[in-house]
């Protein structure tokens, strides 16, 4: 098998992040909940998917690319994360994205800061984002520059290796603090964070498993079970892919980015309990998500549970909570 270390790494984020017991919450629940704080990735307003451009970006650079191209929808964190790192590199990020939802503040104030080229799609299908995005490398080829593609969420299985490498993280804090996770809980909006996650417990977090919370619609059970067998090649590993190794549940509210009650009502209770921030599309849903498992008895009395903090604060910033 291969190690994390082999792959490029552009080491972009300020890791380990900080993990501690939430000591209120706990209380709360009767139960040992502890946080992963991804947020704090150390650029932009931190996130998941720094750890995910580590890698990405490694590659790009070692194909000699000077553009890189990313979608998603107009609040995408994934998409805004992407122009900081580039600018970080020097790159030039474009960012295609979809013309649906909130179209200025939030992460879009934070695209104009990052100099990000914006470009929307008026569409609902990522097909036509991505088939616009072929027109974009074309011509960027045409003029004689290098771009280089980023899928949405940046979910491919070298993205997942970030996630691979957080599980590794976790395992050796889970140590130093003495704990021995029975389960870690994360939101999933592309897939990939819990295809890395999942496969990276089942290499360093024995015994724990992984718990998606999904905040839109699309089949993750399998999203992820591919995702992960491709994570797998990636690293030549033995360990197989099963299906018992994938939890989903979904949270997902009146829909993709709409802001629920549930959601929100978790986005203040967190702040109230712990003082930290989550946000309503994606961490806040899947907050209100764990929030209705530990009610309804899904975890043992006794476990260790780890909630991973995958950022998002930005779409605070472009919309109104509920
Ligand atoms: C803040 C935040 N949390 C979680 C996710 C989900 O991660 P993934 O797309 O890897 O499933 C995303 C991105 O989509 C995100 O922006």
């Amino acid at each position: 098998m291969k190690q994390i270390t082999d792959f490029p790494n552009l080491a972009l984020g300020v890791l380990p992040t900080p993990l501690y017991r939430l000591d209120n919450v706990s209380r709360e629940f009767g139960k040992n909940i502890y946080i992963k704080r991804d947020d704090m990735t150390g650029v932009a307003l931190g996130g998941n998917k720094v750890r995910k451009l580590e890698f990405l970006l490694a590659d790009a650079k070692a194909k000699g690319a000077d553009v890189v191209l990313t979608a998603g929808g107009p609040q995408s964190n994934h998409a805004m994360l992407t122009a900081a790192c580039a600018s970080r590199l020097g790159m030039r990020a474009i960012l295609v994205l979809k013309k649906r939802g909130e179209l200025t503040g939030g992460n879009q104030v934070l695209n104009a800061i990052y100099g990000a080229d914006v470009r929307f799609v008026d569409t609902d299908s990522y097909d036509d984002v991505y088939a616009e995005m072929e027109r974009i490398m074309d011509g960027l080829r045409a003029e004689g520059r290098t771009p280089y593609f980023i899928p949405v969420g940046g979910s491919v299985p070298l993205g997942c290796l970030g996630y691979v490498n957080c599980a590794l993280e976790i395992a050796n804090q889970a140590e130093e603090l003495g704990v021995r996770f029975d389960a870690v809980v994360s939101a999933t909006g592309s897939g990939g964070t819990y295809a890395g996650l999942t496969y990276g417990a089942k290499l360093f977090l024995p015994g724990c498993r992984s718990v998606g919370i999904g905040v839109c619609d699309d089949p993750f059970a399998d999203i992820a079970f591919d995702l992960m067998q491709g994570t797998r090649e990636l690293l030549e590993s033995d360990v197989p892919v099963e299906r018992d190794d994938i939890h989903i549940e979904y949270e997902i509210g009146p829909g993709y980015a709409i802001p629920s009650p549930e959601g929100c009502a978790a986005v203040r209770r967190l702040a109230r309990l712990e003082g930290i921030l989550v946000d309503p599309v994606y961490t806040g849903k899947a907050l209100a998500g764990f929030f209705r498992l530990l009610e309804s008895g899904y975890f043992g009395d006794s476990e260790d549970i780890l909630f991973v903090h995958t950022g998002g604060a930005g779409a605070l910033f472009a919309v109104d909570l509920v």
